[in-house]
Parts: structure tokens; C-alpha cells; sequence
């Protein structure tokens, strides 16, 4: 790739698991899987370029809505995928979950704040996945935390709401890239995407590649962002 600016923060959501596996007649489920795999190179990509932070949507707080059994291998993707842990590539990568853990088992919690705690003082990309994620739950939890600590609501500054967002201290979103033919956003990172640029692309996830991240990357390049200004 050309060297350009590269974006600090990349968000992805991981869509079209679903179509991908109803197009060779196989169970969704077939598809979650692949898309599982296709994260995994895609983060180790993230890695190879010197990305600091790359954030995955896995899983939404609309997504409880969907056949138990999906919901049931989306979470045990999850869970094989925390008992594995970081390998040799990926040993200097700080791993971050967003979301509302409440209703996530005490298992999965006690792993996810284990490998959190594990990998705080790493130097390299920051790798966030969301879980039972809602950009307005995310914004309303904020509100909430900063009413418990005693914050001033009047006195609110946009920093203060950053600062008590699941994403505290990551840098906001500067590229969001949506496989799949789709063209919204379904509630990610909303307040930390204000100013992104948005990429939508055609590939579905588990066929997602380095190639298109590279592909993101270089119309990312290609944009003039203003950020209101002229
Ligand atoms: C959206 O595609 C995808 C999801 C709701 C789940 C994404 C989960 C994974 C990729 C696996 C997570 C595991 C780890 C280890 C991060 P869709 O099912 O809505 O696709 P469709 O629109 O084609 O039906």
C-alpha cells in the first residue's frame, strides 16, 4: 500500500454472515463461523499496517432478537475465541470489550475481564469488540455513570460523555467500513463515528480480505475530511 494518513480508529461491522452461508445452503451458523475467522485475519491485517485501534461490532443489542440457536453459537464463537486467547502474532495487542455485559454468563465476564487485564499494558493496535452493543445504550449508560459519580449534568462537556463511553480513552472513529451491501449504521459506535468516514463495500464478511481493508484504507486516503470546517 501507498502511505498515506492512516485512519487511528477503524470500525467494522462484520455483516453478511448470514447471506454467505444461505448462498452455499448452509446453516447461518456455518456463516458465523467463517465470519469468525475472517475477524481474526482482518485484525491480524490491522496489526501488520500499525493500526492503534480497530473496533468489531459481533454482536448488537438487537441481535438477542434472533432463533436461540443463533444467538447460542454466536456466544460460543465468542467464548472459543476468549478460551484461545492471543497467539504468537497478536501477543502485543490490547484487547477492549464495549457493551452491556450484565446479561453475558460469569464465565464469559470473568474471561473477558481477564484477558482485558492481561493486556492493558500492551503497546500495540488496540482491538475492541463490541458485545451486546448499542450506541444509545452506550450514550445512556454514560449519562448514567456521570450522574453516580456526581457529575454536574449542566456543566456536561462533550469530553465528559467521551470520557464515560465504553470506548473512554480510544480515539474516535475516523474510518467505518460496512461489508455486505448495506448502507447504515444499526446503532454502532454513533456518537464515536460522528465525524467517520463511511465505506460500504459488496464483499460479504467471511469473504472480507486484506485486500479489502486495503481497498477501505486507500478511499479513506481519497477523502477530504473537513470536519465542518472548509
Ligand atoms: C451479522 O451478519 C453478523 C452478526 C450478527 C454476528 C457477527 C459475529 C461473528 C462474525 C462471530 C463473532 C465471533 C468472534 C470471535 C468475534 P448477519 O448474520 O446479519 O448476516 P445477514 O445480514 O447476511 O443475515
Amino acid at each position: 500500500m501507498e502511505s498515506g494518513v492512516l485512519p487511528r480508529h477503524i470500525g467494522i461491522i462484520m455483516d453478511g454472515n448470514g447471506r454467505w452461508a444461505k448462498k452455499r445452503l448452509l446453516p447461518r451458523t456455518a456463516g458465523h463461523v467463517q465470519g469468525a475467522k475472517a475477524f481474526r485475519k482482518c485484525l491480524r491485517h490491522c496489526i501488520d499496517l500499525g493500526i492503534e485501534c480497530v473496533t468489531f461490532y459481533a454482536f448488537s443489542t438487537e441481535n438477542w432478537k434472533r432463533p436461540k440457536d443463533e444467538v447460542d453459537a454466536i456466544m460460543k464463537l465468542f467464548s472459543d475465541y476468549l478460551d484461545e486467547g492471543l497467539d504468537m502474532y497478536e501477543k502485543d495487542v490490547v484487547m477492549r470489550f464495549i457493551g452491556d455485559r450484565t446479561p453475558l454468563s460469569e464465565s464469559l465476564k470473568q474471561r473477558m475481564e481477564k484477558l482485558e487485564r492481561e493486556t492493558a499494558g500492551n503497546s500495540g493496535t488496540t482491538c475492541c469488540l463490541a458485545v451486546n452493543y448499542g450506541g444509545r445504550d452506550d450514550i445512556l449508560h454514560a449519562v448514567k455513570t456521570l450522574s453516580e459519580r456526581g457529575e454536574d449534568i449542566s456543566a456536561l462537556t462533550e469530553d465528559s460523555i467521551s470520557s464515560a463511553l465504553y470506548t473512554a480513552g480510544l480515539p474516535d472513529v475516523d474510518l467505518l467500513i460496512r461489508p455486505s451491501g448495506e448502507q447504515r449504521i444499526s446503532n454502532f459506535l454513533i456518537w464515536q463515528a460522528a465525524y467517520a468516514e463511511y465505506v460500504f463495500m459488496d464483499v460479504l464478511w467471511p469473504d472480507f480480505t486484506e485486500k479489502d481493508l486495503d481497498t477501505a484504507i486507500e478511499i479513506f486516503e481519497g477523502r477530504n475530511r473537513r470536519f465542518g470546517g472548509l
